[in-house]
């Protein structure tokens, strides 16, 4: 069980315990997923002697049916009861992990009840050796959260968005991606001719035009787990210098592919698409890491970028994203989501990564 996996680690570093608010740590260690838990405070208290307990608003009574919960009502106070079960279960010093993304008014009241000396650490520095390696049942979830985008990319390729407005295709891309899965996984970038100088454009009143080159970037979920993928395509012909760039880009991203295996460090893997575009001229436009790691999250470890520490292991999951944006003209981006398995990178999404020009 991966809360036992969690309370052993716990042990190996010191910590007495550890404060998990809603979100992708609570949902890998339990499976746990409130919707919607906004202000209203919700936390998975573990002690390091195996204890754990939810701290719940009552909203939730019919979710959390099957495990151990202290619920609490509208008009009473959580942080009062959250100082119980710390009582209960001998927490009153120490090492306390607390998620990274817990809201700031929560850790605050947190803070006031709990003020006998506890010491506050990120949880994500004990998560993160359990998360960036992952099992066969993550994988197979990821990989069909792969195949969605590829299918919806194919799907683009015969639609007519000559003349639609960026947010329309967006939109009609995410519809497409929530028919097909659990959901977005991030709200799509769509980046017509100019706008795809901008590596996160966000989906505007531009309409598409003859000449453009585009950026879709989007991405689905499927039992928790993110794809995320980026094709660039031309309409009718772009100019010269865009379809160099293009060809540029797609050249470093095969080199960074290639870099994948087990035992080389991320950086090595971002040297080899930076290599490749710094040599043709571009360095000073590939403007961002190549790529991150996916999962529950579509941002997470290991990073793969100049500084990448990590050591490439089986079952590490991540994307391989270099772009090149050119202010005023417009920018190329290729992305894939890639997976070391057998020792090797492989694709988790497969669409062609050949200019189409529409
Ligand atoms: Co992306
Ligand atoms: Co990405």
């Amino acid at each position: 069980m991966r809360l036992e996996r969690f309370v052993k680690l716990m042990n190996e570093a010191g910590y007495e315990g550890a404060l998990i608010s809603p979100g992708t740590n609570l949902y890998y260690l339990t499976g746990i997923n409130l919707h919607e838990v906004g202000e209203r405070p919700a936390l998975l208290v573990v002690s390091s002697e195996g204890q754990y307990r939810m701290l719940a608003p009552g909203l939730y009574e019919n979710v959390l049916t099957n495990f151990p919960t202290t619920f609490w009502r509208d008009g009473e106070n959580p942080y009062e009861k959250l100082a119980w079960i710390l009582a209960e279960f001998h927490l009153s010093s120490g090492k306390l992990l607390i998620e990274d993304t817990m809201r700031a008014d929560w850790l605050i009241n947190i803070i006031r009840i709990a003020n006998r000396g506890f010491e506050f650490h990120p949880l994500s520095s004990v998560m993160r050796e359990l998360r960036m390696r992952k099992d066969k049942g993550e994988i197979e979830a990821m990989e069909h959260a792969a195949k969605v985008v590829d299918r919806v990319f194919e799907e683009i390729l015969t639609w007519d968005i000559m003349g639609m407005t960026e947010k329309e295709l967006a939109l009609k891309i995410e519809l497409r991606i929530r028919e097909l899965s659990d959901g977005i996984s991030f709200e799509p970038i769509v980046a017509s001719g100019e706008n795809g100088a901008n590596p996160h454009h966000e989906p505007g009143n531009r309409r598409i035009r003859k000449g453009d080159m585009l950026i879709l970037d989007y991405g689905a979920r499927w039992k928790g787990y993110c794809s995320d993928i980026t094709r660039t395509v031309a309409v009718g012909r772009p100019n010269e210098k865009l379809i160099e760039i293009y060809d540029i880009v797609k050249e470093a991203q095969e080199k960074a592919f290639r870099a994948v295996r087990e035992g080389v460090k991320a950086k090595e893997v971002d040297r080899a698409a930076r290599e490749t575009i710094s040599k043709a001229g571009y360095g000073e436009y590939f403007t961002h890491r190549t790529g991150h790691g996916l999962g529950l999250d579509v941002h997470e470890e290991p990073y793969i970028g100049p500084d990448g520490e990590v050591v490439l292991e089986n079952g590490m999951t991540f994307t391989i994203e270099p772009g090149i944006y050119l202010p005023g003209l417009g920018g190329v981006r290729i992305e894939d989501d890639v997976a070391v398995i057998d020792g090797r990178g492989r694709r988790l999404t497969r669409t062609g990564r050949e200019l189409v020009i529409l």
